[in-house]
């Protein structure tokens, strides 16, 4: 992989008194040209994800892979398949399913292509209590023997491609033998490819959060892996900052990875995904413009409270979309106050945006909001 710097868009900052800048920095539009593909995609985070989300994300990437939150097999097979599996989500999108039984996994993954995902992945890294109790998740990394029946179970159920999605360990497993037991598993199954949260979990004693933050980051293990196994699909997940420190990353593993995945960066500061296209994916397509970006994500919230939802359902995945932009305070209080009233109307969005775009950062829009350049 190598990188070009072709194009420069000047920056605007902030003024102590919300007043806007020019920035003597420029932002330097970097069209990063791969030898080879990389695949980028936005990780499962339940509670996160979920459609309203996958929609949001979908408006700034066309190209990016969106996971679902990880939905337990038992739920898919007895639970309202419409409302856990029915997606307003064009292009690519990976169901995740939890679960330890393969022929409950096979069922729901058979029932999830019904619905139109074009991957099946199993989670092999979630180390929640309720998970534990269960026997799937992180835990499976115990049990690679069992990680391959699950995969060879849905395999033979679907034709698309079936992944996993695992740590490098868990509790005082040595992540040597414990990463490449399950690995070896994985393909030994059929896998198509494999997604390392490259961090143990300890199942004792932290919580989940805890365990996305205090087990130390290891790409190094995860570019070993690579090393190793040069023909498999093997992509890197956690601690990704934002789509440069994603290549980065990618390239300084010792082995070029095969794909970035980001989750709460992606979530956190969403508007990073408009690059994402051109960047991953050589798309010539200049990055979508606020304007349309909110345009369009009002017209879906007209029609999802014309089906009976709330407005909140879809702005709460919004807050973060102008992180660091002057008004940008002003925007979350709206969309987490206003925005969250029951009767509350797409209108508030379209509102809390003009004001910001008008109003808060004036000059900003012209660099930061309204880029459309190229
Ligand atoms: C709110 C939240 C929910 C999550 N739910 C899931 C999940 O359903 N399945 C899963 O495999 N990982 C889940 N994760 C872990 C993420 O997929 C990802 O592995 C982790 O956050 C590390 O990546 P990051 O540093 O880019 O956030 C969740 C993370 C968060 C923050």
């Amino acid at each position: 992989m190598r990188f070009e710097k072709t194009k420069t868009n000047k920056l605007f900052t902030a003024n102590a008194d919300g007043t806007a800048r020019s920035d003597p920095r420029v932002v330097r539009e970097t069209v990063y040209v791969t030898e080879k593909n990389i695949s980028f995609a936005i990780a499962p985070m339940i509670d996160w994800t979920d459609r309203h989300c996958r929609y949001f994300h979908r408006v700034m990437t066309k190209r990016a892979l969106l996971y679902t939150e990880m939905i337990v097999a038992d739920a898919v097979i007895h639970g309202d398949r419409e409302r856990l599996l029915g997606d307003a989500t064009a292009g690519p999108v990976a169901l995740q399913l939890g679960g330890s039984d393969p022929d409950k996994l096979a069922e729901a993954a058979r029932i999830g292509t019904g619905f139109g995902y074009r991957e099946i992945n199993l989670n092999v890294g979630c180390p929640s209590d309720r998970v534990q109790s269960g026997t799937f998740g992180a835990c499976l990394m115990r049990e690679p023997a069992l990680v391959g029946q699950l995969v060879e179970a849905m395999k033979r159920a679907v034709d698309v491609p079936v992944t996993v999605k695992c740590r490098l360990g868990v509790d005082d497993q040595d992540t040597g033998p414990a990463l490449d037991d399950l690995a070896r598993a994985a393909w030994n199954g059929g896998a198509d490819g494999l997604w390392v949260h490259a961090r143990k979990a300890w199942l004792e004693g932290l919580s989940p959060r805890e365990n996305r933050e205090i087990p130390p980051l290891d790409y190094a293990r995860v570019g070993r892996l690579k090393a190793e196994n040069p023909n498999r699909f093997i992509g890197l997940n956690g601690g990704l900052q934002n789509l440069d420190h994603a290549l980065e990353a990618l390239n300084q593993c010792g082995a070029v990875l095969d794909g970035a995945m980001l989750g709460r960066a992606a979530y956190q500061s969403p508007a990073l995904l408009r690059e994402a296209d051109g960047m991953f994916f050589a798309e010539r397509r200049p990055p979508l413009s606020f304007d349309e970006i909110i345009g369009e994500m009002a017209e879906y919230a007209d029609r999802h409270i014309a089906a009976g939802g709330r407005l909140h359902h879809v702005t709460r995945h919004m807050i973060g979309l102008f992180q660091g932009v002057p008004g940008a305070r002003q925007w979350r209080q709206t969309l987490s106050g206003e925005a969250v009233r029951p009767d509350a109307a797409a209108d508030i969005l379209r509102k809390a945006y003009l004001h910001l775009r008008d109003h808060a950062a004036p000059a900003a829009a012209s660099g930061l909001l309204a880029v459309r350049t190229g």
